[in-house]
């Protein structure tokens, strides 16, 4: 049996989750920047539409984005396999299989959170996932999002066997949402608040499987609990508390890393030869704009800010411009106090 390679610890304490519509490449350039440590998800992307559909665009990746993974929805062993391997060569850091998505059209397609009732099969699709991942140039991991279980099923021995045989086909780092998904009668957004959050599974899987990489999802909100998960697991895994308040993970970045926190104006101009590259490429401001807005999340002129960008990225020819006029205002609505936190 292959086993995938282990990641390396410190690129496993901060990440941030795939996000369908939100984590883009431009998203993820923009929490590149503010996170230099994290590890970056894509959104989740069909082993199908990686063979067939338009790959430039659903496997869009800049360099500065590594560590990056490329996560795969699907259930077809060799199909997962191509679009791994085709994920590897685009030169992703790590294939992740969803193992936790709840959606109608995921259950229909028979992937993403019921294979959590499917063990053999998801064992299946990682060992040939992990075959397909290795080649002479180095084995790229392959790693499963996964939740505790799905409906009422709350038995944490199932949950574990569905860990063990999943690892002894290959997975050596589960990222796990802690929490049941249910299938029927909540839609996505209500599955991601209402089952209820069970980190002690994740923190008793990763005592009972010290082997294993163990990172922890669902509801981490500020930088003391995502600092207290790492005392029990490998690391912690933001998604919604990430992309409305993308401060947080340059704090995080800073606090766990050891490095210099800087303004959010400092950060968004460092974005500027980014955005400035993309438009000339002809990309519209306002899909990368939109991924900026909670930068001022919380601070005096927050809502300034995101209020110039939303009315100005759409028009023609809005361009880096529009970005220093929103720093600007919000800025003056900073200059008649103290600044509390850079
Ligand atoms: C808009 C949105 C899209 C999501 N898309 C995906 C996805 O493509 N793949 C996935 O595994 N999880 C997806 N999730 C779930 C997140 O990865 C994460 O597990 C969940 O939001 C719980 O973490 P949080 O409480 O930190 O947000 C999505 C969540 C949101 C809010």
């Amino acid at each position: 049996m292959i086993h995938a390679p282990a990641i390396p610890p410190a690129q496993l304490r901060l990440s941030v989750a795939p996000m369908m519509d939100w984590t883009d490449s431009h998203c993820r350039v923009f929490h590149r920047l503010l996170a230099p440590h994290a590890r970056l998800y894509t959104e989740m992307v069909h082993a199908n539409a990686v063979i067939h559909g338009d790959r430039e665009r659903l496997l869009a990746m800049d360099p500065v984005e590594h560590p990056v993974a490329l996560q795969l929805g699907g259930s077809e062993p060799e199909l997962l396999a191509q679009a791994a391997r085709i994920g590897a060569d685009t030169g992703f850091d790590e294939i992740n299989l969803n193992c936790g998505c709840p959606s109608d059209r995921v259950q229909a397609g028979r992937f993403g959170a019921c294979l959590m009732r499917e063990p053999t099969l998801v064992a299946a699709s990682v060992a040939a996932m992990v075959e397909a991942c290795c080649s002479e140039a180095g084995d790229v991991p392959v790693t499963v999002k996964c939740r505790l279980g799905v409906d009422d099923d709350h038995d944490y021995d199932r949950f574990c066997a569905f860990i063990d045989e999943v690892a002894d086909a290959g997975c050596r780092m589960f990222v796990v949402h802690a929490r049941n998904a249910w299938l029927q009668g909540l839609s996505p957004k209500e599955n991601r608040e209402v089952p209820p959050l069970r980190y002690d599974w994740a923190y008793r899987l990763k005592r009972e499987r010290p082997d294993l990489q163990v990172i922890v999802n669902g509801g981490i909100n500020d930088a003391n609990e995502a600092t207290t998960h790492l005392g029990h697991v490998d690391g912690a895994m933001l998604g919604r508390a990430a992309y409305h308040d993308p401060y947080l993970l340059h704090r995080l970045d800073a606090q766990w890393f050891g490095g210099v926190q800087r303004p959010r104006a400092e950060l968004l101009r460092a974005l500027r030869p980014y955005v400035e590259a993309q438009l000339e490429r002809g990309v519209f401001l306002k899909h990368i704009t939109r991924h900026l807005l909670g930068l001022f999340a919380n601070q005096r002129g927050g809502r300034a800010f995101r209020q110039v960008l939303s009315e100005g990225a759409h028009k023609p020819g809005a361009d880096w411009g529009l970005v220093e006029r929103a720093l600007a205002v919000t800025e003056s609505f900073q200059s008649d106090v103290a600044p509390a936190s850079p």
